[in-house]
């Protein structure tokens, strides 16, 4: 039984461990035209629903960001888990789920079992960009898909749209992300959309040393009020850009004129030390598609670190012993130390 026990410990060692060796070919042998048909629904999601690639492409920044670009927010609610969907940054506002799941079918009738859902979303997410007219990368492949997930780590990671450039440049520095990562990253606000709930503080409440913005335009603080009038449905959404469907540096130029839609946007060019990155990418769109190819590359490179598995279904794991908790997944990697 410990011999069992043991070689099981080993296992899961060395599917953590083949986690970390991620590679653009990952998929040459085992399933070669794996790009190709993310790529397809894609391009049919953005003929049916322009705003659902953008709201894709946001799963990238969701996903990396808490414990490692695992799918580990694609999980549904079991009894036993608390998912991610539900979390205060996900909830009512995270969507365009079923676009992966339509992408998984075409995988799993493709070949099945060998392309995780974790990678699915970085090869969704530079599609978006792509199809959208934005900068078009190699990726790198080989992520596997969480057996957990955690509601109260989103809740603790995901930054809130009234977050100011001084909380957010050092909560990217704890993944390793740059200030000039924050901004050009940010700019992935050139497309999709906002709820008014996410601007009802900026509009009615902000006073005193909350006041991040002083630079709102004030016309265009007229139109926010017109969109979100106090109680409107706070579904009620607006673009997050002149261009909502266009990637380009819009996003950048409408900082300068004063007219981020989000506080946490708008705060990038009120901080010196963001300010300069706003207004090179706003004179400089190439420099931004660089920078912000090299941001979405090193936010796919972060890495759970915890056991892993290709899902046959995105929102669930294959089985449900392998739902361990992050606790005794932590226990069984320190074991694995210690050996
Ligand atoms: C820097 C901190 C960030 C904050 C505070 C933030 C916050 C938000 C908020 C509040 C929304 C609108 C949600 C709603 O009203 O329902 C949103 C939308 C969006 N975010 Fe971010 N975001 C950040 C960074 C990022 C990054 C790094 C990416 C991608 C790499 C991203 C991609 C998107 C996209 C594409 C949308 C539009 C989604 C849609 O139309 O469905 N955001 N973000
Ligand atoms: C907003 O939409 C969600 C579903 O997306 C719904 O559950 C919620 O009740 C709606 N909120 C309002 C105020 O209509
Ligand atoms: C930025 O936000 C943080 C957290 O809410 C707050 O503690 C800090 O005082 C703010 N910084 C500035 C310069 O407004
Ligand atoms: C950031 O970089 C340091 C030094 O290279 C490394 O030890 C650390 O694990 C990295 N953190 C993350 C979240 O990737």
């Amino acid at each position: 039984m410990a011999m069992l026990l043991l070689f099981q410990i080993f296992l899961l060692h060395l599917t953590a461990a083949a986690a970390t060796d991620l590679c653009p070919s990952y998929y040459r042998d085992t399933c070669p035209n794996a790009e190709n048909i993310v790529r397809d629904v894609m391009k049919r999601a953005f003929v049916r629903e322009p705003r659902s690639v953008a709201s894709l492409m946001r799963f990238q920044f969701h996903d990396c960001l808490v414990n490692g670009c695992d799918a580990s927010m694609l999980l549904d609610d079991t009894s036993t888990m608390l998912g991610e969907k539900l979390s205060l940054s996900n909830i009512d506002s995270l969507r365009s789920y079923e676009v992966v799941d339509e992408i998984k079918e075409s995988l799993e009738k493709a070949c099945p079992g060998v392309v995780s859902c974790a990678d699915i979303i970085i090869m969704a997410s530079r599609d978006a960009i792509a199809l959208t007219g934005g900068p078009d990368w190699e990726v790198k492949l080989g992520r596997l898909d969480s057996l957990t997930a955690s509601q109260e780590d989103s809740n603790n990671i995901m930054p809130s749209p009234r977050a100011n450039a001084s909380f957010l440049i050092e909560l990217f520095q704890k993944f390793n992300l740059s200030i000039k990562d924050l901004v050009a990253l940010s700019g992935s606000h050139s497309i999709g959309n906002a709820r008014c709930f996410s601007i009802m503080f900026r509009l009615y409440s902000q006073s005193g040393t909350e006041k991040l913005d002083p630079a709102i335009d004030p016309k265009f603080k007229q139109e926010l009020n017109k969109l979100c009038p106090l109680g409107v449905d706070q579904n009620v959404t607006g673009n997050l850009d002149a261009t909502p469907y266009v990637f380009d540096n819009q996003y950048f130029k409408a900082l300068i004129a004063g007219r981020g839609f989000l506080n946490s946007d708008q705060t990038l060019f009120t901080f010196p030390e963001t300010q300069q990155f706003v207004i090179l990418y706003s004179k400089d769109q190439d420099m931004f598609f660089s920078d912000f190819v090299e941001g979405m590359l090193k936010l796919g490179d972060l890495q759970s670190g915890f056991p892993g598995e290709i899902r046959r279904n995105c929102r669930v794991v294959n089985s449900p012993t392998s739902h361990l908790s992050f606790e005794s997944q932590m226990l069984m990697m320190d074991d694995v130390k210690v050996m």
